[in-house]
């Protein structure tokens, strides 16, 4: 075992949250390590989540819309035909390039990257399992906990990533199932369940709650998505548990009840995708060793400062509170490094926008209509639709809406939720608005470019706060 010098911050896990503090720091002028097991950085985000799924989000399109949206635009195609190895193929180019980018960054920061398996001897002190074999050790006067989550798994039904499969094998498959349930219609079950769908599957999506989209998502956003979706092709069983499932050979059998009780059915398919959440990954970091804790859902417990009780040893992304996504990660690792050189750091959680990247994508910021409601905080509603925007007629996509909630009294906004395409872009402009906290008024006096879509932006402003023109 060698040892290097003490480190100012030690960071276990090159995913989202420890790349970037990593960066960070080193711009800081902080001596820094990050270890990280996988044999790339990234993380989930980059090797396994957000890039090569929005790759075959992007392309799964693309491939469907030259089948079903291209005559009527004035576009003739003759024989399409799917390639699906070269699909996967240029999703491994995109993961490839920014996975190597990011370790350029690493370098170009100062940071010494270990690559191997991290775990606590001592409160300072880092255990190295190092991939091509032996040990090393590195100290650090701050340690940061970035070990990021894992697939829930669902009782009964083991992962094997060929026929039950988790998001990590719903973006490697090697064939197009024909039949696809999906267990779960969070974001990873609608985003997967539209990829596989385009590419030609007969895909089911089962969902316990009553609505799609996971948590966060606003119920009148949800039922609009899944009517969308449905006239894409996939079909919905929402109220709907799944009790197990059984495979056999190929086949899986999938058993469902109602939520409520009562009607139960069987799903036949050749491949079954659990996509019922992640949790937080902590597993063999020998939390024991040094006498930290866990909460019931397995995040690591910290204070406002990101602080475990042993204040030295701090964790940020999706290991511990709060959304799992790769920009709250990002933002987390930014302040956790400024708490710890300045003393002070800031993460809005009250402005965190989602995105889900479907067609037509999903995207909202602030508070959902049954937030408030549950709440009691009075608010009003203004709405456009994308079918009275212009760009959203010139591009023949006007499938959606924006609608904005706003305070009555003051006109300070709410929550921005949108339904439409470029919505994931779209958000930004929300989200900075909720930031700085304007009001709706303010958004309709700001004048914005024709045509675009963000004047569907605008005009959902002026709703609120007056009338819309053009609707
Ligand atoms: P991770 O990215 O999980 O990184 C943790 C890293 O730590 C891993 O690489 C792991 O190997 C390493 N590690 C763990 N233990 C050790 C150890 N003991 N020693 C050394 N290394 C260790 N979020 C979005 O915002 N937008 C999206 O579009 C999006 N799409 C997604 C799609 C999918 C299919 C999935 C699964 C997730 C998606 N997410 C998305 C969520 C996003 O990937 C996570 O929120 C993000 O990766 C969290 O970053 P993290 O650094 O906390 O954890
Ligand atoms: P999720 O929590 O979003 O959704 C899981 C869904 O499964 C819930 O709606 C839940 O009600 C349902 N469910 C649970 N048990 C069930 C059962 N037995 N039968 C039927 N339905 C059941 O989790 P998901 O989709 O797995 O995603 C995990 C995380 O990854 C999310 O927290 C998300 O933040 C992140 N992610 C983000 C993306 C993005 O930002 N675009 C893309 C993909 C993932």
């Amino acid at each position: 075992a060698s040892q290097s010098e003490e480190k100012d911050l030690v960071i276990i896990g090159g995913g989202v949250a420890g790349y970037v503090a990593a960066i960070k720091a080193g711009q800081e002028g902080m001596k820094v390590a990050c270890i990280e097991k996988r044999g790339t950085l990234g993380g989930t985000c980059l090797n396994v989540g957000c890039i090569p799924s929005k790759s075959l989000l992007n392309n799964s399109h693309l491939y469907h819309q030259i089948l079903h949206d291209t005559k009527h635009r004035g576009i003739e195609v003759g024989d399409v035909k799917l390639n699906l190895q070269q699909l996967m193929k240029a999703k491994e180019t995109s993961v490839n390039g920014l996975t190597k980018g990011v370790e350029f960054l690493l370098k170009k920061n100062g940071v010494e990257y270990i690559k191997g398996t991290g775990s606590f001897q001592d409160e300072h002190t880092i255990k190295v399992e190092l991939n091509d074999g032996g040990e090393t050790s590195v100290t650090g006067k701050n340690i940061l906990i970035a070990t990021g989550s894992e697939v829930t798994p669902f009782p009964g039904l083991t992962i094997d990533e060929q026929t039950v499969i988790s998001s990590t094998g719903a973006i490697a498959l090697e064939k197009v199932p024909e039949k696809l349930v999906v267990i779960g219609g969070g974001i990873i079950g609608l985003e997967m369940a539209s990829v596989w769908s385009r590419l030609g599957s007969k895909v089911t999506v089962v969902e316990y709650l009553d609505q799609i989209g996971g948590p966060g998502m606003d119920t009148e956003v949800a039922k609009g998505i899944q009517k969308i979706l449905k006239k894409q092709g996939i079909t919905f069983k929402t109220g709907t548990k799944v009790l197990s499932g059984e495979k056999t050979g190929d086949e899986v059998k999938v058993q469902t009840e109602a939520a409520k009780g009562g009607k139960e059915e069987t799903l036949d398919a050749d491949v079954v995708l659990v996509a019922i959440g992640r949790r937080p990954y902590t597993g063999g970091l020998g939390l024991e060793n040094i006498g930290l804790e866990v909460d019931e859902r397995g995040r690591v417990i910290i204070d406002s400062e990101y602080r475990t009780k042993i204040p030295h040893i701090r964790c940020v992304g999706d290991a511990t509170f709060g959304p799992m996504l790769a920009h709250k990660a990002e933002e987390e690792a930014v302040a956790v490094v400024e708490y710890i050189k300045k003393g002070y750091g800031h993460v809005n959680y009250g402005c965190i926008p989602s995105v889900m990247y479907t067609f037509p994508e999903v995207a909202w910021v602030g508070q959902s209509e049954q937030d408030l409601k549950k709440a009691d905080i009075p608010y009003r509603v203004g709405t456009f639709p994308f079918s009275a925007n212009s760009r959203a007629k010139t591009n023949l996509d006007t499938e959606g809406f924006v609608k904005i909630l706003a305070d009555p009294e003051t006109d300070r906004l709410l929550g921005i939720h949108i339904i439409g395409p470029n919505a994931g872009e779209m958000i930004a402009e929300g989200t900075l608005a909720l930031e700085y906290g304007a009001s709706s008024e303010d958004i309709a006096r700001t004048c914005h470019a024709h045509p675009t879509l963000s004047e569907a932006f605008k005009e959902a402003a002026m709703a609120t706060h007056a009338k819309a023109i053009h609707f």
